[in-house]
């Protein structure tokens, strides 16, 4: 077998958000097959990086009141650390936002332009005056013009599922400010793909570099008919590197993210003293993307598109995945299906969805679904009781003794198990971990009968049985580690442990053929809890959309009444703007007694200060994040610690019992609330 260099990455995660289970299928099947090339001896390196550049990220750091680097700083730490936790392994993982990018990006763009595929045109774009930003599709809300349905975004109606422009939308709305959008006209720059169709259907017609779904779908819907050019420039605000020839214009996020591949590359072959050229301008260099469907046009046109044109390698492959569904239905914060890698985290052991995934994920598109109920069978059935169970049934028996120093007959199975080793790693190969995982749960089912007539418990107190007990163990534990050597690219974790079982770590597949003779078998460590139905529905619990505040049990108000203070008239109350607000920082006012500090966000970079006497009933970090009803145009008091610019609405009796009268997932900051 010989030494293959491979270049593996996964899609760059935005930095506007944190890292889901859906996201996870991605890295952890990308992962998965990173570790298994590399448990086979190949050169392989996982490559990816923090997506960080555009319009929402602009305006999340606004509404934040923090800059843009501060915020991709950030998400970029929490994303590394939810990817660790989940035993995700990158040998880098960068930025798009780093100067190492902006390189290759000029140099790409100094390509295309060589190449006369940069064009100029003028279009139409909707502006938000008040935000002082252009909109993205997204960003636009009005009602369909074809069907009337209100509340539509700028490009389909989810209604009628008409496809238009933003412009064509009747009374447009900007999300941003709620201020209608002006027309204004900008010029903005295109690449003409339809130059490369000839070369773009080649390429993803050969059979070669795509599932033939995937490359019937391009043929189908793309590449019958010429193709449009594709706007890569975005006018001033935006967030994104400038583009060099074109002041006031910066490349359109999906133009350098695909790019942060090769930057990130970059960094790392500056941190190892390698040549970015071996991998990325070596037909001998094997580059796989792993993606899921929803960003397929970007990865199969657009960037082949790129990489030609500037003389890079093509990629070898691109794996496209389906997406995760939860008991059968879209992930949704209202079902509690929305889980977040940390909140998944706190509740249950990564390495259970790292083999469910795998039990799970076939080479196809189709989408995986996550069935709650088929997630602790699995795992307690498969996992823990047919294989992990082969060691915790036999390992106490040889405790800090040594496995035999010959292999004992045991009727075939090792051998059986080394025979099995070529389908598994072709179906790893193939990304057909469900394959992969169907044969090895196979040869658990072969190995239990034989611990169950061997009956190891049965010979332990007999002295004359004592080497029958260690062979018997010495059979059972060298099957167990069989199937964990091929389990090692789903569950490292379970390798390290098992390594450290019999002194001896798991460093390669060939581990699988040769049984383990004489080692000494180490203090057993519990190797994996069994999943517990109740932890599962505690985490489906907690990421539940907040749920409203609890409601008192007595309904019938204090037992005595408070005199009425004098009638208001409507016109009067007319006059208080009650708000949505969203609390985007808290802090404690420590001169002050029940004071805390809050900043609240109104939506469009409207903000204010608001000291509130709430400090025996919340903590500051129990606030932020959560969105308030506010009096936005209460008179600015001043105070001894600062100047406060509204009011938050609260009820009850006051001291602990205060609750902040927040809105459910339909309230948007600066909506009006009467
Ligand atoms: N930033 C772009 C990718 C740029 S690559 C040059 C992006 N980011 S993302 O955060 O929205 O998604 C990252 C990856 O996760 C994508 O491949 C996307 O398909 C995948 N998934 C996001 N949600 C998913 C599911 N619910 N299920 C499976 N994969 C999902 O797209
Ligand atoms: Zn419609």
């Amino acid at each position: 077998m010989s030494q293959r260099r491979i270049l593996v990455t996964a899609a760059l995660p935005y930095a506007n958000g944190h890292i889901h289970i859906g996201h996870l299928l991605e890295y952890v099947q990308t992962d998965i097959w990173v570790r298994f090339q590399k448990l086979r001896g190949h050169r392989c390196i996982f490559i990816c990086a923090d997506d960080t550049h555009g319009t929402p990220i602009m305006m999340r750091a606004r509404q934040e009141g923090r800059s843009e680097l501060d915020l991709i700083a950030e998400m970029h730490a929490r994303h590394a650390q939810d990817f660790a936790d989940f035993q995700i392994e990158f040998d880098h993982y960068g930025s798009t936002n780093s100067p190492e990018n902006r390189v290759v990006c000029s140099e790409i763009w100094r390509a295309l332009r060589l190449a006369h595929l940069v064009v100029e045109a003028d279009i139409q774009q909707l502006f938000d005056p008040e935000a002082g930003v252009f909109l993205a599709d997204r960003f636009v809300k009005g009602t369909c013009p074809r069907c009337g349905a209100p509340d539509q975004y700028g490009d389909n109606c989810e209604k009628c599922g008409h496809t238009y422009r933003p412009t064509d939308l009747i009374e447009p709305r900007s999300t941003i400010s709620g201020a209608v959008p002006e027309i204004r006209r900008s010029r903005q720059l295109f690449i003409r793909l339809e130059k490369l169709r000839p070369f773009l259907t080649e390429w993803t017609q050969s059979g070669e570099h795509l599932q033939r779904e995937v490359a019937n779908y391009l043929l189908g819907n793309f590449l019958q008919d010429e193709l449009r050019d594709w706007d890569v420039s975005r006018p001033a605000p935006y967030f994104g590197f400038e583009i060099p020839d074109q002041p006031g214009n910066y490349w359109y996020v999906w133009f350098d993210a695909p790019i942060g591949y090769i930057g990130s590359t970059r960094q790392w072959c500056d941190l190892h003293s390698e040549r970015l050229d071996v991998w990325w301008r070596n037909p001998e260099t094997e580059i796989h993307h792993f993606i899921g469907k929803d960003i397929t046009y970007f990865h199969t046109l657009f960037w082949p598109a790129m990489l030609r044109t500037a003389g890079y390698q093509l990629p070898t492959r691109v794996h496209i995945h389906g997406f995760l569904t939860v008991d059968g239905r879209k992930m949704s914060k209202r079902d509690g299906t929305f889980v977040l890698a940390r909140t998944y985290l706190e509740h249950l052991d990564p390495s259970w969805f790292r083999y469910y995934l795998a039990s799970k994920l076939g080479p196809r598109l189709d989408d995986l679904d996550l069935s709650l109920d088929e997630f602790a069978t699995k795992v307690n059935a498969d996992l823990v009781g047919k294989i992990v169970n082969l060691a915790s049934r036999t390992a106490k028996f040889v405790e800090g003794a040594r496995l035999s120093d010959r292999y004992p007959e045991d009727g075939g199975l090792f051998a059986r198990g080394v025979e099995a080793g070529a389908e598994i790693a072709d179906a790893y190969e193939q990304g057909d971990y469900n394959r992969a995982m169907r044969t090895i749960v196979a040869l658990a089912d072969a190995a239990n009968p034989y611990v169950e007539e061997s009956r190891p418990w049965s010979l332990r107190n007999d002295p004359a049985q004592a080497d029958r007990l260690r062979d018997v163990c010495s059979v059972a534990l060298n099957l167990y580690r069989q199937l964990v050597v091929y389990l090692a690219p789903v569950l490292p974790r379970l390798a390290d442990a098992t390594g450290r079982l019999f002194g001896s770590p798991i460093v390669s597949w060939g581990d699988a053929s040769k049984p383990l003779l004489g080692a000494t078998v180490a203090p057993f460590e519990h190797l994996m809890k069994r999943v517990e139905r109740k932890d599962v529905d505690a985490m489906i619990e907690a990421s539940r959309e907040s749920a409203p505040d609890p409601v008192h049990q007595d309904d019938d108000g204090p037992l005595v009444a408070e005199p009425l203070a004098a009638t208001c008239a409507i016109d009067d109350f007319a006059k208080v703007d009650l708000r949505v607000a969203r609390v985007v920082a808290a802090e404690d006012v420590p001169q002050a007694k029940k004071l805390l500090k809050l900043t609240l966000s109104l939506g469009g970079g409207q903000r204010r200060t608001v000291f509130a006497g709430i400090k025996a009933a919340y903590t500051p970090d129990q606030l932020v994040g959560r969105l308030v009803v506010m009096v936005a145009n209460l008179a600015p008091r001043t105070m001894s610690f600062g100047v406060s610019e509204g009011m938050v609405v609260a009820t009850g009796p006051g001291g602990k019992d205060v609750f902040l009268l927040g809105v459910d997932a339909g309230g948007r900051p600066g909506q009006r609330v009467h």
